[in-house]
C-alpha cells in the first residue's frame, strides 16, 4: 500500500506493507535515526514521537495509522536553527548520559510542556512514567524538563 506522512514538515510517500511499524518507517525508510527503538514490547519509551501533537510509542503505531497526519521526530524539535528549551535543558541540567533514552524523553517532555507550560514535579514525573533511563535515576531529567518550563521559546513545534 502507499502511504504519504507528514514527518518533521515535509510530505514522504513511500509504498510499504500494511504490518509496518511507525518506528521503523523513521528508521530505516527515511533514516531518522534519532527516534530509537529499545523493547519492541511497548515498555522502554524510547521510540516516543508526537503525532498530531500527542505523544505515541511508534513502535506501537502502524505507519498506515499515520498516514495523512503530522508525525514529529527529535530531528524535528529545533525551530529556526535554536534547539527547542528542552533540548536546551538537557545540555543545562546534564540529563543525560548514554542518550539512548534521551530523544524519547525530549518529545515526552516538549509534548507535556505544550500542555502545560508549568509542571509541578509530580506532575512531570507522572509524564515520563512510560519510560525508562537506565543511567541517570531520572532526576536530572526531571530537571532539564523544570530548566525548559523556566526558559520558555516563543516558537515551539506544537505550541
Ligand atoms: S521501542 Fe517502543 S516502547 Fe520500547
Ligand atoms: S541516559 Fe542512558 S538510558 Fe537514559
Amino acid at each position: 500500500m502507499q502511504v504519504t506522512i507528514n514527518v518533521n514538515g515535509e510530505d514522504y510517500t513511500r509504498e510499504i506493507e500494511p504490518r509496518h511499524l511507525l518506528v521503523r518507517f523513521l528508521r530505516d525508510d527515511l533514516g531518522l535515526t534519532g527516534t530509537h527503538w529499545g523493547c519492541d514490547t511497548s515498555n522502554c519509551g524510547t521510540c516516543v514521537v508526537l503525532l498530531d501533537g500527542e505523544p505515541v510509542k511508534s513502535c506501537t503505531v502502524l505507519a498506515a495509522m499515520a498516514a495523512g497526519h503530522e508525525v514529529r521526530t527529535v530531528e524535528g524539535l529545533e525551530v529556526d536553527g535554536k534547539l527547542d528549551p528542552i533540548q536546551q535543558g538537557f545540555m543545562e541540567e546534564h540529563g543525560l548520559q548514554c542518550g539512548f533514552c534521551t530523544s524519547g524523553m525530549q518529545m515526552t517532555g516538549r509534548a507535556l510542556l505544550n500542555r502545560n507550560p508549568d509542571p509541578s514535579e509530580a506532575e512531570i514525573r507522572e509524564a515520563i512514567s512510560g519510560q525508562l533511563c537506565r543511567c541517570t535515576g531520572y532526576l536530572n531529567i526531571v530537571k532539564a524538563i523544570q530548566w525548559a518550563a523556566a526558559h520558555p521559546a516563543e516558537k515551539t513545534v506544537g505550541s
